[in-house]
């Protein structure tokens, strides 16, 4: 009962304008072979097969609202230097319309996982996340003064880097569109932020980012409903959808009426990346004017198909159509705990 609706939601996700603010990372694998131990030191030494750039953190998401064929604005920073132009690059390449402020005392964040055997093995980040220059921190306020109330709804993309503050916040609650009304914003949280996202429309944090927000366990299946009855008070946000992994997630249409959805995903492969794929899936069938319920569903089919894929993937608009067309209405079923 619920796939002639959704078949018909994925028609009109195209084109719809979604901006991400949040903190763009750039992920460096290195694949390669250990033949040897070092002479220096005990530690393997890999001979470097190939290498592979791709997106990660709010870039991500960008990739993800472009995939099922919708236009995405990235709002970020990034270093003056070669990785922020790969990432600017992939983003270009991928039709990402990109304002990424440029910040001189900053570098680019760059992941890079050294594999070898298919087992990874370090991992060496580059990073800084001090807060930003004031210059930095206008141009970004500047844009969304200037261009946010274009867009049908915004999302918040908060790794922590420094992007996501208190001003930034402020400034997207302020937008009001032609209608009068501020497009919704998404937050998808950093625990160490959550005093920045009061009276957001809909928060989706993991169960470890929620309960860490509620200062309370979320151990499936009664943590779920006080943790978010917690997050409701601590917040006051509109709506909120915890995802449990391979719980599925939960749903709460305001604090009283809250579900559980159970997950699609039949192979799980490599679950990275699939929080991206979920909060980038929501807000765009919200834009294309679906109901919660059935954004959160179609989010859900999206995270079941990128975890079968390897890496943070993104999933395709006719892959999307196959799983909602070919895969069981899910049991939705009242959230256990609840009142
Ligand atoms: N192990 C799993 N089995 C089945 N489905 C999963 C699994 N892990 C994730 N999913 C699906 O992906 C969705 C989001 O996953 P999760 O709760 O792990 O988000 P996340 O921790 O923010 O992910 P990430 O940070 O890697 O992007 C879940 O709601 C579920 O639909
Ligand atoms: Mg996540």
């Amino acid at each position: 009962m619920i796939t002639p609706n959704l078949t018909g939601l994925l028609a009109n996700l195209a084109g719809k304008r979604v901006m991400i603010v949040g903190d763009v990372m750039l992920d460096h694998y290195t694949f390669g072979a250990v033949t040897r131990i070092s002479p220096e030191a005990p530690v393997p030494v890999v001979e470097v097969i190939s290498e592979e750039y791709v997106l990660g953190g709010a870039g991500n998401v960008a990739l993800n609202i472009n995939a099922l064929g919708g236009h995405a604005t990235m709002l970020g920073v990034i270093g003056n230097d070669r990785d922020g132009e790969t990432l600017s690059g992939i983003l270009a390449t991928n039709a990402v319309d990109t304002v990424l402020v440029h910040d001189d005392r900053r570098r680019t964040t760059r992941k890079t996982r050294i594999i070898a055997q298919n087992q990874q093995i370090v991992r060496v980040d580059r990073e800084n996340s001090e807060a930003l220059s004031p210059a930095v921190v206008g141009e970004l306020l500047e844009y969304i003064a200037r261009h946010g109330q274009h867009h049908d709804i915004v999302i918040v993309s908060d790794y922590g880097k420094g992007v996501v503050t208190r001003p930034i916040m402020d400034a997207l609650r302020a937008l009001k569109g032609s209608d009068g009304r501020r497009p919704r914003i998404l937050v998808d949280p950093k625990p160490q932020n959550y005093d920045l996202y009061h009276d957001v429309d809909i928060l989706t944090p993991n169960a470890k980012e929620a309960g860490e927000g509620a200062g309370l366990p979320c151990v499936w299946p009664n943590g779920p409903a006080t943790v978010g009855q917690a997050l409701f008070q601590r917040l006051n946000c509109r709506d909120l959808l915890i995802t449990l992994g391979p719980q599925g997630m939960a749903l709460f249409e305001g604090r009283d009426k809250a579900r559980h959805i159970p997950t699609f995903a039949r192979d799980v492969f490599d679950v990275t990346g699939a929080g991206d794929t979920v909060i980038a899936t929501l807000a765009l069938a919200l834009a294309a004017g679906a109901e919660l319920l059935d954004a959160a569903v179609l989010a859900n089919h999206a995270a079941g198909i990128v975890v079968a894929q390897v890496g943070a993937a993104t999933p395709t608009l006719e892959g999307l159509r196959q799983a909602v067309q070919e895969r069981p209405a899910p049991p939705i079923a009242p959230l256990p705990g609840m009142g």
